[in-house]
């Protein structure tokens, strides 16, 4: 949620920040801006709406190059999307510029007090306020970073802030509280950046910032202390995927290069942890077996996209470990006061290991004397920085706001998770985990099967662009792959979508069937549970009886849906608790296609933002 960089260094600072935010642009595109320390003092632009309005605004009124920069693209959270809204902000003598990615709490009194030293402040936001106590404190110590951790000691609230001075133009001082902030290190330049996408053309050397932390930029090296000044401890680490890996690749946007990246991605979700006897080894868990034997219950807290894989985890460790297992909006858990001992097992699930609903459940669960295991995509965020143990995903960067491979990654990591609690544990399943450790490894080759088979699927999304409403239907794992279905198509295509317990039909939903109302059913497999499955093919015919269009996703070999599938869209037939990694994709397709059909962008949705980090 906003993105924000910075430079110092030889290049055009200006062009390093412009390109940065362009590979920032999925964290918010309500507006954008730039300020450049060029010819002793500051210029600045800023703009209304994506990226390109503030590009076009440039090439209408050049900003000087400078060697150092700082730009910021917004998800707006204080103040409408407008020009006088949107980052950097500057006090009033143009001497110092500030971006922001947060929430400022107490930035109303702070105003109040401000205005009554004869501030004159322009916007709505909550960060202007920073750029006046900044100006306010450098006339007085005449050191940005000494300024910048003053002002931090007064602020409540989740922040990262990134700002430039005229008066010390080698310079770009950053702080972070509760919001992500990620250094870059070059030679003779050095970056600031709230995900490392922005600057992994120049370097992949970074530095992960703690909290509570500041950061002095220079060409020749960086310096970062805490808010009082005293040197802090860094964690330097490489980031191990190059540059293209953000690019498009020659897709017409970053979902569908990300959906065709799912074979890969769960291919190395799983590489190097599954050993040569078959069995799983995730020495990295670094939570010994001893004390994985003794966990008497898990709590899966997630949300959105990442709360659906939690939904599927539940059935996997339940069945595997007989573990009872809970898996709760990561929004809601520490508002109900939940009971959590030292041997709950509390899994975070997150792609970006930003989110700030997540983190805070986290670090509500620590404190009740609780392990904490991340599974996050994003080596130096806070979530797995902040846990017990990580697993991390390995689907690579996910620029969509929409969230595909990162998903299908969040479900190969959260079986292993199952299926090893059940190893070490020994449950009277050992057989049955093995042959799922050995299908498992075989998954991605049956992922990439789906999507050969998905123009269909496409032609059907392009059939029911007019739609106002799609429902879902599953069953089993099948019923958070309806809900993760649905949330696509709501955030992509805007349209009423919503996913159902097949079975909670004629407890109300049903009232929504009418004529020619596309409904989505996720058949579970016939094999195992064959009870359910012949559950939902007279679901199935209950819709369709009310005039419903049925598209039915069953495994290859179920011809029992045949009769009743107005569209029958095929899957391999994999381990039923394995399904999702299947049925989800023709969803994701889908919800693309027809999201496209309407006009809409699908990198970038309206009102959303990737790497949620505000409450
Ligand atoms: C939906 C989507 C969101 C995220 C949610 C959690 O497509 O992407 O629902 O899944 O905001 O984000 P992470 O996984 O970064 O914690």
């Amino acid at each position: 949620m906003c993105g924000i960089v910075g430079y110092v260094g030889s290049q055009s600072a200006l062009d390093v920040v412009l390109a940065g935010l362009k590979r920032l642009e999925y964290r918010g595109y309500d507006s954008a801006g730039v300020a450049v320390a060029a010819d002793g003092g500051l210029a600045a632009a800023k703009k209304a709406g994506k990226l390109v309005n503030l590009e076009k605004a440039l090439v209408d009124r050049p900003l000087p190059a400078g060697s150092s920069a700082i730009g910021h693209t917004r998800w707006a959270t204080h103040g409408g999307p407008t020009d006088a809204n949107a980052h950097p902000h500057l006090d009033n003598a143009g001497r110092v510029a500030v971006v922001h990615n947060g929430i400022i709490e107490n930035f109303a009194a702070l105003r109040d007090e401000l205005a009554g030293r004869g501030h004159r402040l322009d916007s709505e936001t909550d960060t202007e306020v920073v750029a006046h106590l900044l100006a306010e404190e450098y006339s007085v110590c005449a050191d940005l970073a000494e300024a910048m951790r003053l002002v931090c000691r007064r602020l409540d609230g989740a922040f990262t802030l990134v700002a430039v001075h005229a008066d010390e133009p080698d310079v770009v001082v950053g702080a972070r509280r509760n919001s992500p902030l990620v250094v870059g290190v070059g030679e003779g330049e050095s970056f600031l950046a709230s995900d490392v996408s922005a600057f992994i053309a120049h370097t992949r050397s970074a530095i992960e910032l703690g909290q509570d932390q500041v950061v002095e930029l220079r060409r020749d090296g960086v310096t970062v202390t805490d808010f009082a000044g005293n040197p802090a401890d860094v964690r330097t680490f490489h980031i191990d995927w190059d540059a293209s890996a953000a690019e498009k690749g020659g897709y017409a946007s970053f979902m569908l290069k990300e959906i065709a990246e799912q074979p890969k991605a769960v291919a190395d979700t799983l590489l190097g942890r599954i050993d040569a006897s078959g069995s799983l080894s995730l020495d990295e868990l670094r939570i010994p077996d001893a004390e994985l034997r003794e966990v008497d219950k898990v709590v899966i807290v997630a949300c959105g996209t990442a709360f659906h894989a939690g939904l599927i985890a539940k059935y996997a460790i339940e069945h595997w470990t007989r573990i009872p297992c809970e898996v709760e909006l990561a929004s809601e858990f520490r508002y109900r006061d939940p009971i959590l001992a030292a041997r709950t097992l509390v899994v975070a699930v997150s792609q970006s290991g930003e989110t700030m609903d997540t983190l805070m459940a986290l670090r509500h669960a620590r404190e009740q004397g609780s392990k904490v295991l991340a599974i996050c995509n994003t080596n130096g965020s806070t979530i797995p920085r902040e846990s017990d143990a990580v697993l991390y995903t390995h689907a690579g960067p996910e620029v969509a706001v929409a969230s595909t491979k990162a998903f299908l990654t969040q479900l190969v990591a959260c079986y292993l998770v199952a299926l090893y609690l059940g190893q070490v544990r020994g449950t009277k399943w050992g057989d049955e985990i093995h042959a799922v450790i050995r299908e498992l490894a075989q998954i991605g080759g049956q992922v990439e099967q789906v999507l050969q088979t998905m123009e269909p699927v496409r032609a059907l999304a392009r059939s029911l662009a007019d739609r106002d409403t799609v429902l879902f239907l599953g069953r089993h794992v099948g019923y958070p792959v309806a809900l993760e279905g649905a949330l696509k198509l709501k955030e992509l295509a805007y349209m009423h979508a919503e996913g159902f317990a097949a079975g909670e039909l004629k407890h109300g939903p049903i009232a929504l069937i009418e004529e020619g109302v596309p409904v989505v059913v996720v058949v579970p497999s016939p094999r195992g549970r064959s009870v359910l499955h012949d559950k939902i093919v007279s679901n199935i015919q209950e819709v369709r009886a009310r005039g419903a269009r049925t598209i039915v996703i069953a495994e290859e070999g179920d011809e029992a849906v045949v009769p009743y599938a107005d569209h029958l869209i095929r899957i391999p037939a994999t381990p039923v608790l394995l399904q999702p990694l299947m049925a989800t994709v023709p969803l994701q397709v889908f919800a693309c296609e027809l999201a496209t059909a309407r006009g809409n962008e699908v990198d970038q949705p309206r009102n959303l933002a990737k790497s949620v980090t505000v409450e």
